[in-house]
C-alpha cells in the first residue's frame, strides 16, 4: 500500500451517562444512521420539513457530478426561519442574545422580537442605499450585537455578505472586498480586546483605496466623542434606520440562491470565496444544530468563535436561532483580566452547551486547574471543539476540568466548504480520546487511498466525502475550476485536503492537513498568502513558510527568507519582516520565527518544497510522507 502509512492507536473510551442518549432529539447512532441509508432523501426531506418554506421542492437533491442542487424548485428565506418562525409562535419575547462584553455589567440583551425588528430596519436601510438581491455587502466588525443584525439584514433581501475576521490587516480586508465587489462595508469605529481599542475603520479605509465596487462605509460608532464621518460615502449605522419602515417582507430566494461567501485560505495566492446558498445550508446548520448539538429549549449555547469564520456562522447566528436557542455571544479574550473569565460567564450566564477550540484548551490547561475550579460550571450540559484535532491529553483534560467527566464532548471534524459538521461523535455514544467519530447520520464519509479505495483500519489515508450534502459549497466564487478540483482529485468523491485513519469501530481520527495550509490557533492559513505578504517587503526576494507544532497554538508559522542582495541578515530586519506581516495580514498570520537562508528547495518545475523544509526542521525523513503529499 504505497499511498498509506502505519498509525498507533490507543483505544480508551467513554460513555456518558445513558439518559444523554434516550433524552436526545437523535437518539442511538445506529439506528439514525440506518434511517438515512434506507431513505437518504426522505431523511433530508423530513428535516426540512421542519422548517418553513414558501413554496415546496419538487426535487431533495439533483446530483451531477461536481454539482448538485438541493430542495430545487423550493422557495426560503433563512430570516423567516430566525425570526419570523419564532416570534409568530411561543417564543416572541425568548431571549435570542445575550452580549457580554470585557468590562463587568456590560451586557446587552435581546429577544426575537427585538432582534427582529432591528434587522428589519437595517434592511430597510440597505434597501434604501440601494442594496439589492445578489449584491455583495462586506462586513468587518467587532462581535456585538449589530454585527448579527447586519449579517441577518442582508440575508432578510438577499444580499450576499462577506463577513471578513476583525483581526485581518487592511491587504487582506482589501483582496476580499475587490473579488467580491462588494457594494457597501459595514464596520465599526473600534472593536475592544485586552482593554484596548482597535481601530477597525482606519483599517477599512486603507482597505477601500483601489476597491472601485464600494459605495459606502457604514460605521457602528461605539465610543464617545464620535468618529467623525466625513465624506457622503460614510454613514451612521443607527441613523440610516432612524426614518425606515419596522417591516421589511423578506425577499423570496430560491433554495439555490446564494446567501454568502466566505474566504478562506488557498494555496494559491487569492483566498477562495466558499459560496453557500439559501436552502441547503439552512436545513444542514438546522439539522446539526438540533440533531448533533442537541439543542433543547432550555439551553444556553455559547460558540466562542468569531463571526469572520465559518464557526460563527453557522454555530453562533444561523444554526442556533434557526433552532430557537438563546445564544450568548461576548467580546472577550480568553485570558482578560484573568484566565477565569470564560468559566465566570459560564456560571454567571448558565452556559449548557460550550463550544471552543483546541487551543484554547491547551491554552487554559497551561493557566491551571485553579481556574476554572474557582466557578460553578454544573450548568454545562455538552461540551464542543472544532478547528484542529482534539489531542488526547486535551480531550482528558476537558472532559475531566470542564465537563467534569459527565458532559459528552462533540469533537467536530467539518470545514468552511461543508458548512456544517461532518464527523464528530453523537451525543450519548462511546467517546475515543483523539478521535473525531463517526461520520454524522446524513454524511458518508471514508479514509481512501490515491486511488479512492478505503484503507483498512489502522492505515492512514486521505479523508473524503462519498455523497453531496446539503449544507455544501456550491462553487468558489469567481473560480469555479478550483471548486471542481475538490472533487476531481479522487472522483467522484469530495477530498477534503486533511489525512486521516479509521479505527475497527469506524471512528475517524483527523491528522491534519495534506497540503499547504497551516492551522494557527484553529485559524486557516494559506502558506501563499504569508509569503506574498513577506515577498511585498522590500528586502525580500523569495519566502516560504511552514507550520511547526506549537504546544499551544497547534502549529505556528516559521518563515525561512532569502533577501535580496544588498540587505543584511538582522535582528531588527526579522522584527520589521513579523511587523510587516502583522500590518498586511493581522496578528494570526505573524511569523513566530524567521530564518535567513541562501536558496531554498523547489521541484524541477520551481515549486517550493514546503515539506521538505518541514522535515528538516522537525528531524524527519521527507520521504515517508511524499506520496501523500497532494
Ligand atoms: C480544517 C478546516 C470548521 C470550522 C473551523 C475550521 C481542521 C476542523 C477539526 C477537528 C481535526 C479539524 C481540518 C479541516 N479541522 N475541525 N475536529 N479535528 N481537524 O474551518 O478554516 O475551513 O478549516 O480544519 O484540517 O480541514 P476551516
Amino acid at each position: 500500500m504505497a499511498e498509506s502509512f502505519n498509525v498507533k492507536l490507543e483505544d480508551t473510551r467513554y460513555t456518558p451517562e445513558k439518559s444523554y442518549q434516550e433524552n436526545s432529539w437523535l437518539g442511538g447512532y445506529d439506528p439514525a444512521y440506518q434511517r438515512f441509508l434506507n431513505d437518504p432523501e426522505a431523511f433530508w426531506a423530513d428535516i426540512a420539513g421542519e422548517l418553513e418554506w414558501y413554496r415546496p421542492w419538487e426535487r431533495v437533491r439533483e446530483w451531477k457530478h461536481p454539482y448538485a442542487r438541493w430542495f430545487t424548485g423550493a422557495k426560503c428565506n433563512i430570516t423567516h426561519n430566525c425570526l419570523d418562525r419564532h416570534i409568530n409562535g411561543i417564543h416572541r419575547n425568548k431571549v435570542a442574545l445575550i452580549w457580554r462584553g470585557e468590562e463587568e455589567g456590560d451586557e446587552r440583551v435581546l429577544t426575537y422580537r427585538q432582534l427582529s425588528r432591528q434587522v428589519l430596519r437595517f434592511a430597510n436601510a440597505l434597501k434604501k442605499l440601494g442594496v439589492a438581491k445578489g449584491d455583495a455587502v462586506c462586513i468587518y466588525m467587532p462581535l456585538v450585537p449589530e454585527h448579527v443584525v447586519a449579517i441577518l439584514a442582508c440575508a432578510r433581501i438577499g444580499a450576499v455578505h462577506s463577513i471578513v475576521y476583525g483581526g485581518f490587516g487592511a491587504a487582506a480586508l482589501n483582496t476580499r472586498i475587490r473579488d467580491a465587489k462588494a457594494k457597501i462595508v459595514i464596520t465599526a469605529d473600534v472593536g475592544i480586546r485586552r482593554g484596548k481599542r482597535v481601530a477597525l475603520k482606519t483599517i477599512v479605509d486603507e482597505a477601500v483605496v483601489n476597491a472601485p465596487s464600494v459605495d459606502h462605509i457604514i460605521v457602528l460608532r461605539r465610543t464617545k466623542p464620535q468618529l467623525e464621518l466625513y465624506s457622503e460615502m460614510e454613514l451612521d449605522f443607527y441613523e440610516i434606520m432612524e426614518n425606515v419602515e419596522p417591516v421589511c417582507e423578506p425577499e423570496v430566494m430560491d433554495a439555490e440562491d446564494p446567501l454568502f461567501i466566505l474566504y478562506t485560505s488557498g494555496t494559491t495566492g487569492t483566498p477562495k470565496g466558499i459560496v453557500h446558498t439559501c436552502g441547503g445550508y439552512m436545513v444542514g446548520t438546522y439539522y446539526t444544530t438540533k440533531y448533533i448539538f442537541d439543542m433543547k429549549e432550555h439551553d444556553v449555547h455559547w460558540c466562542t468563535a468569531d463571526p469572520g469564520w465559518i464557526t460563527g456562522h453557522s454555530y453562533i447566528v444561523y444554526g442556533p436561532l434557526l433552532a430557537g436557542a438563546t445564544v450568548l455571544i461576548t467580546e472577550t479574550t480568553p485570558d482578560y483580566p484573568d484566565p477565569g473569565i470564560w468559566w465566570r460567564i459560564i456560571e454567571d450566564f448558565g452556559v449548557t452547551i460550550f463550544y471552543t477550540a483546541p487551543t484554547a484548551i491547551r491554552m487554559f490547561m497551561k493557566f491551571g486547574e485553579e481556574w476554572p475550579e474557582k466557578y460553578n460550571l454544573e450548568s454545562l450540559r455538552i461540551i464542543g471543539s472544532v478547528g484542529e484535532p482534539l489531542n488526547p491529553e486535551a480531550f482528558e483534560w476537558y472532559y475531566r476540568v470542564i465537563g467534569k467527566s459527565a458532559c459528552p464532548i462533540l469533537d467536530t471534524w467539518w470545514q468552511t466548504e461543508t458548512g456544517m459538521h461532518m464527523i464528530t461523535t453523537t451525543v450519548g455514544e462511546p467517546m475515543k480520546p483523539g478521535f473525531a467519530g463517526r461520520p454524522i447520520p446524513g454524511i458518508v464519509a471514508d479514509v481512501v487511498d490515491k486511488q479512492g479505495n478505503p484503507v483498512p483500519p489502522k492505515i492512514g489515508g486521505l479523508l473524503v466525502i462519498k455523497e453531496p450534502w446539503p449544507a455544501m459549497l456550491r462553487t468558489v466564487y469567481n473560480n469555479d475550476e478550483r471548486y471542481r478540483q475538490y472533487w476531481e482529485k479522487i472522483p467522484p468523491y469530495y477530498t477534503a485536503g486533511d489525512l486521516a485513519v479509521k479505527d475497527e469501530d469506524g471512528y475517524i481520527m483527523v491528522l491534519g492537513r495534506a497540503d499547504d495550509i497551516i492551522i494557527v490557533s484553529g485559524h486557516n492559513l494559506g502558506t501563499a498568502e504569508v509569503e506574498s505578504a513577506l515577498v511585498s517587503h522590500e528586502a525580500v526576494a523569495e519566502a516560504a513558510v511552514i507550520g511547526v507544532p506549537d504546544v499551544v497554538k497547534g502549529q505556528a508559522v516559521k518563515a525561512f527568507v532569502i533577501l535580496k542582495i544588498g540587505y543584511q541578515p538582522s535582528e531588527k530586519l526579522k522584527s520589521d519582516l513579523t511587523y510587516h506581516v502583522r500590518m498586511s495580514l493581522g496578528p494570526i498570520a505573524m511569523p513566530a520565527a524567521i530564518e535567513f537562508v541562501p536558496s531554498l528547495p523547489k521541484t524541477r518545475s520551481g515549486k517550493i518544497m514546503r515539506r521538505v523544509l518541514k522535515a528538516q526542521e522537525m528531524g524527519i525523513d521527507p520521504g515517508d510522507i511524499s506520496t501523500l503529499e497532494e
